[in-house]
C-alpha cells in the first residue's frame, strides 16, 4: 500500500470550480503515477476552511472513483495557510515511487522520506537526543534505534557478572555468549539480554557509568556498531548516540549534534529518575553527567564529538517542541 498526495487550489468557492480542480487534480495523479481508478483503496479529502460549496469527495465519485472509500473533512483557519486550497491523499494498492501532485499553486505542506534515510542525533548525556529522535521518528514513520541501549546492556550484563567495566577482554568473551537483541512492540524499542527484556533496567543509574566505561573499548564497539550498521543498511531510521554522525554513519543523509549545559542536563535526568520514582542526588547526579561525558568525549575509539558536517542546536533553552520543530524544518528544507 502506498500513499499518493495531492493538492490544488481553486480561484472562488462555488460547486463549479470545486468539481473542475477535483477533476484535474485527479487525473493529473491518475496520468503521472499511471494509475487506474480501481487500484485505490481509499480517498481523503481536507479543503481549507473558506470552501464550503461542495464536497470534494463528491467531485471524486462523479469522476470515476466509485469502488474505494471516501472521506472530505474541513481543515482549521491556520494563520498563513493558502487560502482555498483542496488536498489530497490517495491510499493505492501498487507497488510504486509515489509521483506527489501540486497544482495551481498549491504545494507540498510537508515532505515525506520516500527513499531510505538515515538521521543521526549524537550528543551528550541529557541533551535531548532521545526524546527528540523518538519524535522525529513518529513524526516520518521510521525507526528509532537508540544506540546507547546496546552498550546499557552490555554494561548490565556486566555487572550482573561481577566483571570488570575495565577489563577489555573479559567483556568480548562475555559477549560471546551472550545474546543481544533489539526488537520492536508497536514502534517502541525493546532490548532484550538471552531473550529477557532489560528495557527498564538499562536505565537505572549504576548502569549509565559502566556503560560509559564498557563503550570505550574498541572491540566491544565494533561488535556493536556491526549491528547498527545492519539496521541502518536496511532501513530509514534516525539513530541517537556518541558517534553516528562521525563513526557509525559517516554518510548518513541528516547529522545533528544536541547539547546544553551541565546544569540542565542534569535536571533533566534527575527529573526524569525522579518521575520513575529513584531516589537521587543532584550534585551526584550531575557530577557524574560530567564525569560521563568527560569518559566518552576522551576515550581513543570513536569518542563523543561533533561531527564537521553536523548541525550544533543548543537546547539549554529549548522546549523539546522547538528542537523538534528546528529539525523538521532542516529536513524539509533538503528532502
Ligand atoms: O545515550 P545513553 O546515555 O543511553 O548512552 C550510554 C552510554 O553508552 C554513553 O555514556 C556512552 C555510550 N554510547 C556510546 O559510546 N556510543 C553510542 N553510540 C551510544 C552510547
Amino acid at each position: 500500500m502506498i500513499v499518493i498526495r495531492g493538492a490544488t487550489t481553486i480561484p472562488c468557492d462555488t460547486k463549479a470550480e470545486i468539481q473542475k480542480a477535483v477533476y484535474e487534480l485527479l487525473e493529473q495523479i491518475e496520468s503521472r503515477n499511471s494509475l487506474k481508478k480501481d487500484e485505490v483503496v481509499s480517498l481523503v479529502f481536507s479543503s481549507t476552511s473558506d470552501i464550503h460549496s461542495y464536497y470534494p469527495a463528491k467531485a471524486a465519485r462523479e469522476a470515476g472513483f466509485t469502488s474505494c472509500s471516501f472521506f472530505s473533512a474541513q481543515e482549521p483557519e491556520i494563520d498563513g495557510s493558502l487560502p482555498l486550497c483542496i488536498r489530497c491523499m490517495l491510499f493505492v494498492e501498487k507497488n510504486l515511487s509515489p509521483s506527489h501532485v501540486y497544482l495551481r499553486g498549491a504545494k507540498s505542506l510537508r515532505k515525506d522520506i520516500s527513499g531510505k534515510i538515515n538521521i543521526a542525533i549524537d550528543g551528550p548525556a541529557g541533551s535531548g537526543k532521545s526524546t527528540v529522535a523518538k519524535r522525529i521518528a513518529k513524526d516520518y514513520n521510521i525507526l528509532y534505534l537508540d544506540t546507547g541501549a546496546m552498550y546499557r546492556a552490555c554494561a548490565l550484563k556486566v555487572l550482573e557478572e561481577g566483571v570488570d567495566p575495565e577489563d577489555e577482554a573479559a567483556i568480548v568473551d562475555l559477549m560471546r555468549n551472550v545474546k543481544l537483541d533489539i526488537v520492536y512492540e508497536n514502534g517502541v524499542q525493546k532490548t532484550l539480554l538471552d531473550g529477557r527484556d532489560v528495557s527498564e533496567e538499562i536505565r537505572q543509574n549504576p548502569v549509565s557509568m559502566a556503560s560509559s566505561t564498557v563503550s570505550k573499548h574498541a572491540s566491544v564497539r565494533m561488535h556493536l556498531v556491526e549491528k547498527q550498521r545492519e539496521i541502518a543498511g536496511r532501513m530509514s531510521c534516525v539513530l541517537d548516540g556518541r558517534d553516528i554522525g562521525t563513526y557509525v554513519l559517516p554518510d548518513a543523509d541528516f547529522k545533528f549534534y544536541l547539547t546544553a549545559s551541565p546544569d540542565v542536563r542534569a535536571k533533566r535526568r534527575y527529573d526524569e529518575l525522579k518521575a520513575k520514582g529513584a531516589e537521587v542526588d543532584y550534585e551526584k547526579l550531575k557530577e557524574e553527567i560530567i564525569r560521563r561525558d568527560e569518559q566518552d568525549m576522551n576515550r581513543s575509539f570513536a569518542p563523543l564529538k561533533q561531527a564537521e558536517d553536523a548541525v550544533r542546536i543548543d537546547t539549554s533553552e529549548m522546549t523539546i517542541d522547538e528542537v523538534v520543530k528546528t529539525i523538521g524544518r532542516i529536513i524539509q528544507e533538503k528532502l
